[in-house]
């Protein structure tokens, strides 16, 4: 028994302070997360960004929740993820599994962004999700995937905008994404739309095959937004 010295009274009180003040900062993301995905119309906050000329090509993007995405372009999805990434997926760890990354772009809480040209033909889309990643409320880029045939023209470029400005509208934290560390076109797109190392992404000494690559939600755009 003994009395506690005043010093280790005022300690506990700020431990007790931080945890209350980190219990409220996750509450609150948990807030923003679920709020983001109750959202109706993702198109109206980002309509300036979703048309884009390309050369000869005018491009249409629009955004929905898996569950709404006509079956036509989520089969093609599921195709062009495959062309583009099948190799890429067998050279390391993770290996090439249809079913798991089925199962993962057909999730419930999967949200896609489609770009079609004027005849409707399917150019490019992304699949994010709005989600609370190591207690932080960001928005998840799980795909990028351009064809072929369209890409060094900026589209790739104008999907990650888009991205930007819903999280900054949603008050996601940041955009935040996975690349494969021997995909160097990935590596160089993303450092050149400003995205750099995330603290979450594992150490160089662990020599992973895969780094977290994220970009902060510009404040600018966050001080007005929606949620
Ligand atoms: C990576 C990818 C999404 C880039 O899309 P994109 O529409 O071609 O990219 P953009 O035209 O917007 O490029 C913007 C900038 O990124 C950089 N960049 C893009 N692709 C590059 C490449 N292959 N090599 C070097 N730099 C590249 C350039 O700086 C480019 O600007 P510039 O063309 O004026 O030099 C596209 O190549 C793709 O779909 N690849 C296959 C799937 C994939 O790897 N996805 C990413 C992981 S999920």
């Amino acid at each position: 028994m003994g009395k506690k010295s005043t010093t280790s009274t005022n300690k506990s009180k700020e431990k007790r302070q931080a945890r209350k003040l980190e219990q409220r900062r996750i509450a609150d993301g948990m807030s923003f997360v679920t709020t983001a995905n109750k959202l109706k119309d993702l198109n109206s906050l980002c309509k300036d960004l979703l048309m884009y000329s390309i050369e000869d090509k005018e491009i249409d993007m629009s955004i929905s929740r898996v569950t709404d995405l006509d079956k036509e372009a989520l089969d093609w999805a599921i195709d062009l993820t495959e062309r583009n990434m099948k190799k890429l997926y067998e050279t390391c760890a993770w290996g090439w599994n249809k079913e798991r990354k089925v199962e993962e772009m057909t999730d419930d809480a999967a949200w896609y962004l489609v770009a079609r040209d004027k005849n409707k033909k399917l150019q490019a889309f992304s699949h994010f999700r709005f989600d609370m990643d190591y207690g932080e409320p960001v928005l998840y880029c799980y795909e990028v995937q351009i064809e072929e045939a369209e890409r060094r023209r900026g589209l790739g470029q104008r999907l990650m905008q888009v991205l930007e400005r819903l999280a900054a509208e949603t008050r996601m934290h940041c955009v935040r994404l996975t690349a494969l560390t021997h995909n160097p076109s990935a590596a160089a797109f993303f450092r050149a739309c400003g995205y750099s190392i995330d603290d979450t992404s594992p150490a160089k000494e662990d020599c992973a095959h895969y780094e977290i690559l994220s970009k902060a939600t510009a404040v600018d755009n966050a001080e007005d937004c929606i949620a």
